[in-house]
């Protein structure tokens, strides 16, 4: 019989880009009423280096956060060749760093201060590796006679691999994985290594932005691949097992930049992200391991506590409606369209079970 309520832990978002500025203002609430924490990507224009830069820009998403919801900003730093090892044990230390975030120089947007020469890290990765900070990576190489769809697989060979071979303990977050060869190597290496997937990669293949005209909506980094490889993120996500969580890389940025000669990657998802995500749990049978994907998983990786909140969702008859778009300033943002109705709506609950 299928199941039309239940009730699981609040989750939380392990990927995500607020911004600064109107648009933080324009979508944290988005976050701050679907999510109790959120680990939020440093790459703004210029990237949070420092951990007194991450200290400011946390006290600015704070102060945007909506009365009466509850939410944490989980701060992370953006790693440079020049990032200094006592900085961030001190960020660690304080509690307020909970990870690096490692881009390939020019793997994508606002990324041009990321890493070249991956042997000027390792000095640090061993540093992080000793406290047990993790290492967020976004997981393509940037080699111009790289093919896009095959940037995963070639960075897990030529740089993931060995720099976990370098540095055996460090632990790592392979980001927003896309191929079935980042689910293998996840599930095939030990429990110092996880990976995040996002709503929109569980649901849209390269089809989505290429047939019957260009999309840029459905634009992303890494770009959705293959349906087989969607498969793969959809069998390890609603699987259960804790190497995996979802990370949703809602990115925003204006319409007036997507849509555009070269239009900027991201799709933002973080106001339709559990509506669809139960979509997609229940076809697959699976509505019993969102709780582990959403809200377990995560913390566990962490080491962080899970939420004691809980959520109720039912399915209703009829399809839930969201914005096609949200204003900021005098431009908008459009909402991810899964390109099917959504029926299960969510609030939050005491009960501990239906
Ligand atoms: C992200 C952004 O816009 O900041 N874009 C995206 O397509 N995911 C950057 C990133 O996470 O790669
Ligand atoms: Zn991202």
């Amino acid at each position: 019989m299928s199941v039309s309520q239940f009730v699981m832990r609040r989750p939380d978002d392990w990927h995500l880009h607020l911004r600064d500025g109107h648009m933080l203002g324009a979508v944290i609430g988005h976050s701050s009423a679907n999510f109790a924490r959120a680990i939020i990507m440093p790459n703004l224009v210029p990237p949070v280096v420092t951990t007194e830069q991450a200290a400011q820009y946390k006290q600015r998403i704070i102060s945007r956060i909506p009365a009466g919801h509850e939410f944490e900003p989980l701060m992370t730093l953006y790693l440079t060749e020049e990032t200094r090892i006592e900085d961030v044990k001190a960020g660690a230390q304080s509690g307020l760093i909970k990870a690096l975030k490692l881009y390939p120089a020019g793997a994508t947007t606002n990324s041009d201060s990321g890493v070249t020469d991956f042997d000027n890290v390792i000095p640090l990765l061993e540093s992080m590796a000793e406290i047990g900070l993790p290492l967020l990576v976004h997981g393509e190489v940037t080699d111009s006679d790289i093919d896009i769809f095959d940037r995963e697989a070639v960075f897990i060979e030529r740089v993931l691999h060995p720099i976990r071979n370098r540095v055996p303990d460090l632990r790592v977050v392979m980001e927003h994985v896309t191929t079935s060869d980042g689910v293998d190597y996840v599930l095939s290496q030990g429990d110092n290594i996880a990976a995040t997937i996002t709503t929109h990669h569980l649901i849209i293949n390269r089809n989505a932005y290429l047939v019957g005209g260009v999309k840029p909506h459905y634009y992303c980094l890494p770009v959705a691949k293959r349906e087989e490889h969607r498969l793969a993120l959809v069998a390890a996500a609603t699987s259960g097992n804790s190497k995996f969580f979802l990370g949703t890389d809602s990115a925003p940025h204006l319409d007036g930049a997507k849509i555009s000669a070269c239009g900027c990657a991201g799709i933002y998802t973080s106001i339709n992200t559990l509506n669809c995500l139960a979509h997609v749990f229940e076809d697959n049978d699976a509505l019993d391991n969102l709780e582990c994907f959403a809200s377990l998983n995560g913390p566990a990786f962490y080491r962080l506590p899970v939420n004691e909140e809980r959520l109720k969702f039912s399915r209703s008859d009829e399809p839930v409606s969201f914005p096609e778009q949200i204003s900021v300033q005098n431009d908008h943002v459009t909402v991810f369209d899964p390109g099917f109705p959504l029926f299960w709506q969510h609030e939050p609950t005491n009960a501990l079970e239906v």
